[in-house]
């Protein structure tokens, strides 16, 4: 995958962020593409909004190491804009064969494109968030990308709902996730 060429992003990027954590999680995070501080470091979601979701899994009673988090394109888009229909069918592939490697039942789709690649091609966020959606067998959940929640401080009472729905199903399904970070 370092040299893929399935699509441009690749020719224009430091390098492939590939995903992190438990690759047996049962819980698997999906955001939309690496930022600069992903692109410099070469891991997803480490920036301010990594911070703040590191933040949230930990309330949730999540480690980091007991899920997986990836993103829907694996190489940073120029300037941060958001992925092509092109640029995401390219890494879908990759993103399918990734979720029937890790198996998990419960996938939350962090933000509008997450959206657009595992619910809806359409969707919008807030047409999809705070319900289930179900995806090859798994339960997905719809809520805001921490970046939007870093602009937006109003909807983090609305983010924060989503993930108790993740923490109670995940604790109906699986038992307890533990004490967090
Ligand atoms: N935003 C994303 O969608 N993914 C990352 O890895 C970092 C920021």
């Amino acid at each position: 995958m370092r040299g893929c060429t399935r699509c441009g992003l690749r020719a224009g990027c430091s390098g492939v962020v590939f995903g992190e954590g438990d690759a047996r999680a049962h819980l698997c995070l999906i955001g939309e593409g690496p930022g600069a501080t992903e692109d410099e470091l070469g891991r997803p979601f480490v920036g301010a909004a990594g911070q703040l979701l590191d933040r949230i899994l930990a309330a949730a009673g999540f480690r980091r190491a007991q899920v997986y988090i990836t993103n829907v394109v694996l190489c940073r888009p120029p300037g941060n804009r958001v992925p092509s229909d092109e640029e995401m069918a390219a890494c879908r592939p990759r993103l399918q064969r990734q979720l029937r490697q890790i198996d998990p039942g419960i996938v939350v789709a962090l933000g509008g494109t997450a959206v657009r690649a595992l619910v809806d091609p359409r969707g919008r966020i807030s047409q999809t968030r705070g319900r289930w959606h179900q995806l090859d067998g798994r339960w997905v959940l719809a809520t805001y990308h921490p970046a939007y929640l870093l602009r937006n401080p109003g909807a983090k009472n609305a983010a924060w709902a989503d993930f108790r729905m993740v923490v109670d199903l995940y604790r109906r399904l699986y038992g307890d996730p533990g004490p967090g970070a």
